[in-house]
């Protein structure tokens, strides 16, 4: 009876997991694909970002909540939208383990976020998506909030600041 039990288990887990790597892939195909900065990325952007507290921060196409999630520690309100929804309960579950209340995940197209009062916009995209934000940010940002990049380049915007693979765009 034991026995079966933990098979039962063990059986809706392995599909639970199914379904998400199902949905990651398909998700990946429409956009750019997860792929997580590495920690000492994470603490270069958020230090480039120059984040003060209460500035509204926000990560498009935020993964796994990493970067939402040390933005806020830097005092952010920090927002990130993510288009995987295991990826968004993954990192609620992150920000609410570590106790971060000024720190939100939403399921939404990044497409379609307001960014309006944003200090702070951090991307980590596809080359094909920054034409596209450039034109987006350049509509919804005041004159001096930043935007980091993680590998790509905005098509028109020149970077203040270069290092490594990040650069930091002031609008
Ligand atoms: C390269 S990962 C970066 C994750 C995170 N920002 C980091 O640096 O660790 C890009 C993320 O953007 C998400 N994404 C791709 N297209 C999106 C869209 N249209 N709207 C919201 N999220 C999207 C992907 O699911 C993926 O998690």
């Amino acid at each position: 009876m034991f026995f079966w039990l933990i098979a039962i288990l063990f059986l809706i887990l392995a599909l639970l997991l199914l379904v998400a790597l199902v949905f990651m892939v398909v998700a990946s195909l429409k956009g750019a694909p997860f792929v997580p900065m590495g920690q000492a990325l994470v603490e270069q952007v958020v230090e480039l970002a120059e984040i003060k507290t209460g500035d509204r921060a926000i990560d498009l196409g935020s993964g796994d909540g990493r970067l939402v999630a040390a933005m806020a520690r830097h005092g952010a309100q920090a927002e990130g939208y993510e288009i995987q929804l295991f990826l968004v309960w993954w990192s609620r579950w992150r920000l609410y383990r570590q106790g971060l209340r000024n720190a939100l995940v939403q399921q939404q197209n990044l497409w379609q976020v307001d960014c309006t009062g944003a200090r702070v916009v951090t991307l980590y995209a596809f080359p094909s998506m920054m034409d596209g934000l450039e034109r987006k940010l350049q509509k919804e940002l005041a004159p001096g909030a930043r935007v980091v990049s993680l590998g790509f380049v905005f098509p028109n915007w020149q970077p203040s600041v270069i290092k490594g693979k990040v650069r930091v765009y002031v609008r």
